[in-house]
């Protein structure tokens, strides 16, 4: 069996007294979870989370990183950066860095690997646009960029991989894949990968659905055959609304 992996996405919000707060009221609502709870964070409030989660069971990231491990990259930040710190997941190629930081499927391949160069897990995220998807595209785009991310990676590597589905449509749309329809794109994911790593690596790969999940909407969307937890965005600003979904099947 799968375990379930929720991570919350704060994007660019939250300032560190933010942070320790919201640390200090989620851990005894989630102390109890089978699931694994982790909460990606901007650069400015790594270490104060850090701090804040130690003995609890929330795990910190970081949202983004760069593919050098040093050098005259002004303004970025390294793998070997974070990991020297303790963090120990990383968001790759969030939609809105495609989109707006001209990520490409090739930064993001160099990214993961040196993501797990740096012991690092990355948490891969992949997606179609509306037009993509209204065109009849959705499974072939996603698994291109899912055999695009991952090109070059061991079989063992893959252990220490997440991927992330988020259709872009439903990214802080308040609009939800059904849990049909997210199921079958993971599900095509989960195929490509055992095309290319064979049925074990794809039946244990953690894949998650991320867009618009809400505590109304987890426990649907968590118990399909195939979605192994969610990336969160705006319900991850607020403690109580993000633990009821780490605690969806309460
Ligand atoms: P959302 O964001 O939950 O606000 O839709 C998800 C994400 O971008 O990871």
């Amino acid at each position: 069996m799968r375990r379930k992996v929720i991570a919350g996405n704060w994007k660019m919000n939250m300032l560190p007294n933010e942070a320790i707060a919201f640390i200090e009221a989620l851990a005894p609502l989630v102390k109890d979870t089978q699931n694994e709870v982790i909460l990606c964070v901007p650069y400015t409030d790594l270490f104060y989370s850090l701090l804040t989660a130690q003995g609890t069971n929330i795990k910190i990231g970081a949202q983004n990183m760069h593919f050098e491990e040093s050098g005259a990259y002004t303004g970025e930040v390294s793998g070997k950066m974070l990991k020297s710190i303790g963090v120990e997941y990383v968001i790759i190629g969030h939609s809105e860095r495609r989109q707006y930081f001209a990520e490409t499927d090739e930064t993001v391949n160099k990214k993961i690997k040196a993501a797990l160069r740096n012991e690092l897990k990355p948490i891969v995220c992949v997606g179609e646009t509306l037009e993509q998807r209204e065109s009849g595209k959705t499974e072939e785009i996603i698994t291109t960029q899912t055999r695009l991310a991952l090109e070059g990676l061991t079989q063992e590597q893959l252990n220490s991989v997440i991927i992330a589905y988020e259709p872009i449509w439903a990214i802080g749309t308040g609009k939800t894949a059904t849990s049909e329809d997210a199921n079958n794109s993971i599900k095509a994911i989960r195929n490509e990968i055992a095309k290319l790593y064979g049925n074990d690596v794809a039946d244990e790969i953690i894949i998650q659905y991320g867009g618009s999940v809400k505590s109304s909407n987890a426990k649907e969307l968590f118990t399909t055959s195939d979605i192994d937890g969610g990336l969160v965005g705006g319900s991850s600003l607020k403690a109580d609304e993000f633990s009821k979904i780490v605690n969806y099947m309460n």
